[in-house]
């Protein structure tokens, strides 16, 4: 057998695509970002052909730097930025609109007509999620309702609707020519289309948002072979076995498979997930009810899931609209310049708040404000921010599963910087540790794929390979982290109801 696994990660910023060896080590990489089109306050796109091309070209990338061909590739994983929705003519592979993302708000309208007098909680039981703009059926029905002859053509079951593992999927296994038009069940279940208990589409819910069955991709599970590389692309015959959202990916990486085992991955958003094994846990506490992950025929392991919309975008956001760092890294040493945040407090509710508040009427507020505040404390209050919004998702967790988190895993780009982690720890009052391979959201669909295959022969390999590269331990004492966490409640509660 080849002695590589190749995954793709398509996510909110950038495409990237790793190789993988036996050991779960990273072999050689690709990485491409793609424009992030705001054509309005509130809205979000991505081009699909853009992102399209650009996983074409980070595959070439990462089999040319690793000197490989798709012969010493066994299989291929897909994971991807997860709501992100995309509708494409099925006859031409041309997409109706451009990709309406996971954090565009324009669905708030139909989110709430769609509650009508029951509000956000109406499907809860049956999908695990409230009714709000981060999903991907409201965006369905948005694309339906806005683009001209669109609701007409998808009535005729000429558009396919796909997040963008599918519309990747879909391309690379010959796209008009035969490609298959599939997701996962981790992927389904961030659409509110798909039944919570028993992953399969819910028609009465489809009826409600307008929506044809006949656009929806088949729902599989997370590690199976759904087709082959199409002759001609970038891994001819090479089999696609493994998809799984980015965050269920990176749970899956980080080896979170008992019960009660969590992961935090610090991307553009934190995102938290705790694994409650087969059982189907629904959240009293502003958290989500999603799928973890399900390999093959085995019954599919539910998690609870704190999603944060703003976490490392709100450092890219202080350099590309501010100018106060010039590249991201810079905000640790600026943040350095102080000793604390000064009194100031940054809620970053660009997307309205997401969990536990799910409130899309928030909008973002610097408070605390005096003559005294200089750009390192504002530095620090935006690293502080995505611990504090942590630290709420860790209480709701707390609270719905009964038991106290004992320690956090870590992973994604921002656990690279010393002092949030260092701070992260101090506010949760627990360890914080790091793995040795942070990539765990691109190794984790590597090991979906490679486990359909017979690369890796189960989850046992994937705790084998895991190894912790640090620990930090908390140090700050419990009156002065009480203090802080009830400022950034207090700060939280001046974002409200700022939309007309
Ligand atoms: O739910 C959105 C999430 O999947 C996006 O993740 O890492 O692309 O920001 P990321």
């Amino acid at each position: 057998m080849a002695d590589y696994v190749l995954a793709i990660d398509q996510g909110t910023t950038s495409s990237r695509a790793i190789v993988f060896d036996h050991a779960g080590t990273i072999h050689s990489t690709g990485q491409m970002e793609h424009e992030q089109i705001l054509p309005r306050a509130g809205w979000v796109e991505h081009d699909p052909v853009e992102i399209w091309r650009n996983v074409r070209e980070v595959v070439g990338l990462a089999l040319t730097r690793g000197n490989l061909t798709h012969r010493d590739i066994a299989a291929v994983g897909i994971t991807n930025q997860r709501e992100t929705t995309v509708v494409w003519e099925k006859s031409t592979g041309k997409p109706v609109h451009n990709a309406i993302v996971w954090q565009d708000t324009r669905t708030q309208k139909i989110v709430e007509e769609l509650g009508g007098s029951e509000g956000a909680e109406k499907y809860k039981r049956k999908v695990g999620l409230p009714l709000a703009t981060y999903f991907a059926g409201p965006k369905v029905k948005w694309i339906l309702d806005n683009v001209d002859g669109a609701r007409e053509k998808a009535e005729a079951g000429e558009l396919l609707f796909g997040t963008t593992d599918s519309w990747v999927l879909w391309n690379m296994t010959g796209g008009p020519e035969g490609g298959v038009h599939v997701t996962d069940v981790t992927n389904a279940s961030r659409t509110m289309l798909m039944n919570i208990d028993s992953l399969t589409w819910n028609e009465e819910i489809a009826a409600d948002m307008g929506i044809p069955m006949s656009m929806l991709p088949e729902i599989r599970s997370s590690s199976e072979v759904y087709g082959k590389g199409r002759e001609g692309g970038m891994v001819p015959g090479v089999p696609i076995a493994g998809i799984l959202g980015d965050q269920q990916a990176a749970t899956f990486g980080q080896a979170a498979f008992e019960v009660g085992a969590a992961k935090n991955t610090y991307g553009t958003g934190n995102f938290l997930l705790l694994n409650t094994g087969t059982e189907l846990v629904h959240s009293e506490n502003g958290l989500l009810t999603t799928v973890g992950y399900k390999i093959g025929d085995q019954p599919q392991v539910y998690c609870l899931e704190g999603s944060i919309a703003v976490t490392g975008s709100l450092v890219q956001w202080l350099r590309d609209n501010l100018g106060i760092i010039k590249s991201a890294p810079e905000i640790e040493k600026l943040a350095e310049t102080v000793d604390d945040n000064g009194g100031a407090y940054f809620v970053p509710a660009f997307s309205g708040l997401f969990a536990p508040y799910w409130r899309a009427d928030a909008r973002g507020a610097l408070v605390g404000l005096t003559r005294y505040v200089n750009k390192g404390h504002i530095a620090r209050a935006v690293l502080e921010a995505t611990a504090y919004q942590s630290r709420e998702v860790v209480d709701a967790m707390n609270a719905d599963s009964g038991v106290d988190l004992t320690e956090l895993k870590v992973d994604g780009g921002m656990v690279a910087n010393e002092a949030l982690m260092q701070f992260q720890a101090d506010i949760l009052g627990v360890d914080v540790v790091r793995p040795k391979v942070t990539e765990t959201t691109a190794l984790g669909a590597a090991y979906a794929a490679g486990i359909a295959v017979g690369f890796w022969n189960g989850e046992q390999d994937v705790v084998d390979n895991w190894g912790e590269d640090k620990r930090w331990t908390p140090s700050m004492d419990e009156a002065e982290r009480e203090r802080l966490y009830r400022n950034w409640k207090k700060a939280v509660t001046k974002t409200f109801d700022w939309v007309d």
